[in-house]
């Protein structure tokens, strides 16, 4: 696919307060993009707007829960009202739940569903008319869908995370090939473990001890390193980023080893309480 300039573009990101959201919004910002931005915690969003605007950008905030249909409404329609179109949507406000599947509940499962897997797909449903207009401009719009190695490779004790995520990559690559005529593309973006708030705010089974972001062996990446990675995929028309060189052997060797994979994990040890 041919390269994009970042300058100019109209941009909405949601999940941009904190971790890989929000330093994607910075980066895209740094390199003359046009943001709306949206998250829960108004405080966060303001002080981002503000540090755009200072250095001489543009950007605005729209609060809200992603999984209220409302506050989806509200962002397609201040990204039609303000633009007319929109040439890129990042899909990122995302969280993770762990613990066995047997002592977890059908409550926890729904809500995982309605953050990781509706509300993406319901904003980018909201968003098409904008996309569409931008597409008959021949801007060649852009939807990217933050999912996870864990959307490649499924690991015990985070079922209803890799099941999310894996319904995120199915249907990213399925609409790509939908819209490919429209001129509508799709980036899946796949981070392995990073250093956000990801894992303080990980919704815990009942006794369990909060899991490690990361280990010795394949310790997290910034926020920073996985926007970059992902923004350069963005400049460059990429159709798949995997951040991490970690995370780039977890989804070869389930690709190209399963039975290995599948051996090493049926012997990893239950959480601790
Ligand atoms: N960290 C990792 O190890 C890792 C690995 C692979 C993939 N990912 C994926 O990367 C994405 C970003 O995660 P992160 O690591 O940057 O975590 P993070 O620092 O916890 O950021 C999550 C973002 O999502 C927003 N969010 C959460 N629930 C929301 C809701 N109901 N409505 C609106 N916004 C909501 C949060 O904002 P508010 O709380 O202000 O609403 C925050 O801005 C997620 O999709 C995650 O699954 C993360």
């Amino acid at each position: 696919m041919a390269g994009r300039s970042i300058q100019g573009l109209r941009c909405l990101i949601t999940g941009a307060s904190s971790g890989i959201g929000l330093a994607i919004a910075r980066q895209l910002a740094a390199q003359g993009a046009r943001l709306i931005v949206s998250a829960r915690r108004e405080e966060r969003l303001r002080a981002l707007v503000a540090n755009i605007v200072a250095a001489g950008g543009e950007a605005f905030a729209v609060v809200g829960d992603i999984t209220d249909e409302q506050t989806r409404r509200r962002l397609a329609a201040e990204s039609a009202t303000r633009w007319s179109a929109l040439d890129l949507l990042v899909n990122n406000a995302g969280s993770g739940a762990f613990g066995p599947f047997a002592e977890s509940s059908p409550d926890r499962l729904r809500r995982l569903f309605e953050l990781d897997f509706f509300a993406p797909v319901e904003l980018t449903r909201a968003c098409l008319p904008a996309l569409r207009a931008a597409a008959t401009e021949h801007r060649r719009p852009l939807v990217v869908n933050v999912g996870s190695v864990l959307g490649h490779c499924a690991v015990p004790w985070k079922s209803e995370y890799c099941a999310a995520k894996f319904a995120l990559r199915g249907w990213n690559d399925a609409v790509r090939a939908e819209w490919a005529r429209e001129g509508i593309e799709l980036l899946l973006a796949s981070p392995s473990t990073t250093a956000s708030e990801f894992f303080e705010r990980v919704e815990l089974g009942e006794g369990l001890a909060r899991p490690a972001g990361g280990s010795r062996w394949f310790p997290p990446s910034s926020p920073d390193r996985v926007a970059r990675d992902i923004v350069r995929a963005i400049r460059r028309g990429r159709r798949e980023v995997v951040p991490s060189w970690g995370g780039r052997c977890l989804v070869w060797a389930s690709r190209f080893f399963p039975a290995v994979i599948r051996w090493t994990l049926a012997r990893q040890s239950p959480p601790a309480s």
